[in-house]
């Protein structure tokens, strides 16, 4: 703070610290906007601005993306969503140095938890870290189709995805599928890791066949279906209890990834009769979606502010919003139109640039 000469700030729940910004000084010499105390930036506010020194690798020499996000390889014509960099209004965010990140978090076991806007999420930040050690010793390791690591073994760094949908559990019991949202087996495991980035969202309003589960449990009440939104708020109460309960913050830094739009709906952004992303080879101008924020972003401050334990909300819904260009469209290895998720390079490259400014 002393040298206060570049700073970044990001909104920090918990510890009454509701909203409020806390800001990092870093040396070096970036003209900056006279502040007060009041005013520190935001960095999650800001617009997209055509960047010619982007993207920060080439996907093409990535040998770790899924067909799911690998849309230069299955032939997206137009490269122009690659080069837009995020520019906050108040201040500049530090360029992604992969160099840097191994050197210091060197021997530390980062893991993304959630459904596969973490593995979207977590694919970018090892393609970014293997473009800076191409020729390094990377080992993956798969176990059980529930967590797949990356570690970088000269630098003793591990970037770990954990597969689940709901955070909270679905045991198997002799009626069905239960979705439980008091119960949170896997803190376990999680609870070992220096760094842990959370998302859940994508499955709450699932219905029908891909509905993962046939009952729901609160407490001891087993229940067909209830109200989704309030489904959501409970289990992400349930992890939010285990955050203060089982999470020591002298170890382990807790982030959780705000909620990831998608863009299926034009009359969300002034192109009504829209359905789909395909057309979409611009981001949004400016720093506001026309629709506004989705209601789950209200659900997620909400449980993060009663959070005693520090928790950084990577909070993307608006810059993502923005980004109705970046997804992959028809342009995967799967088939079919995903304006879901996000292209690798692409959208989460920025997710993890704000990552690091707010580990660093
Ligand atoms: C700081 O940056 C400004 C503009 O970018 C430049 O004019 C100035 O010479 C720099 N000062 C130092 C001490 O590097
Ligand atoms: C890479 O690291 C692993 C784990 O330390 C080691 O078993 C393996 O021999 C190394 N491979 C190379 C090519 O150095
Ligand atoms: C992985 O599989 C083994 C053997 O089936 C099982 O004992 C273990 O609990 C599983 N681990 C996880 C995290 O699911
Ligand atoms: C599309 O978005 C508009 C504006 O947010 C909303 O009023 C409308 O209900 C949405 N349509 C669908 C099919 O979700
Ligand atoms: C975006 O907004 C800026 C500033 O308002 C303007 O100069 C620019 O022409 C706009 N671009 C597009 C594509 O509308
Ligand atoms: C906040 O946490 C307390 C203690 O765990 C709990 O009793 C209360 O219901 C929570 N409130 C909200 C809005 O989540």
């Amino acid at each position: 703070m002393g040298m206060g000469i570049e700073s970044f700030c990001l909104v920090v729940f918990g510890m009454s610290l509701i909203f409020s910004c806390l800001c990092l000084g870093k040396a070096g010499n970036v003209s900056m906007k006279a502040r007060t105390e009041q005013s520190c930036c935001n960095m999650f506010e800001g617009s997209w601005v055509y960047d010619d020194s982007y993207p920060l690798y080439d996907s093409l020499a990535c040998p770790h993306i899924r067909k799911e996000f690998d849309c230069l390889k299955y032939g997206r014509p137009d490269h122009h969503y690659l080069k837009y960099r995020w520019q906050p209004n108040e201040c500049d965010l530090p360029r992604f140095d992969g160099q840097d990140f191994l050197r210091r978090f060197m021997g530390k076991k980062i893991m993304f938890i959630g459904d596969s806007v973490s593995l979207n999420h977590w694919q970018s930040l090892v393609c970014l870290l293997h473009s800076v050690v191409p020729q390094s010793n990377i080992t993956r390791e798969t176990n059980n189709d529930t967590t797949t690591t990356f570690t970088f073994q000269d630098y003793g760094v591990s970037v770990t995805i954990f597969h689940s949908l709901y955070l909270v559990d679905i045991d198997l019991e002799e009626i069905g599928r239960v979705l439980k949202l008091n119960s949170l087996k896997n803190g376990d495991v999680w609870k070992n890791y220096d760094i842990l980035i959370f998302n859940t969202w994508l499955w709450w309003y699932r219905k029908g066949i891909k509905q993962p589960w046939d009952y729901i449990q609160e407490g001891d009440t087993i229940y067909k279906d209830m109200d989704r939104m309030s489904a959501f708020r409970k289990g992400l109460e349930t992890w939010a209890k285990w955050v203060d309960s089982d999470i020591n913050p002298e170890k382990t830094e807790v982030f959780f990834q705000g909620i990831s739009p998608s863009h299926y709906n034009g009359t969300e952004w002034d192109e009504p009769g829209v359905t789909n992303c395909l057309k979409e080879t611009v981001p949004i101008n400016g720093s506001t979606y026309p629709s506004g924020l989705p209601p789950a972003t209200t659900v997620v401050k909400e449980v993060l502010n009663n959070v005693s334990n520090p928790v950084y909300l990577l909070d993307i819904t608006t810059l993502s919003q923005l980004r109705k260009d970046a997804h992959p469209a028809i342009y995967s290895g799967i088939g079919g139109m995903d304006c879901t998720h996000w292209c690798v390079a692409g959208l989460p490259d920025t997710w993890n640039q704000l990552l690091y400014a707010a580990l660093i």
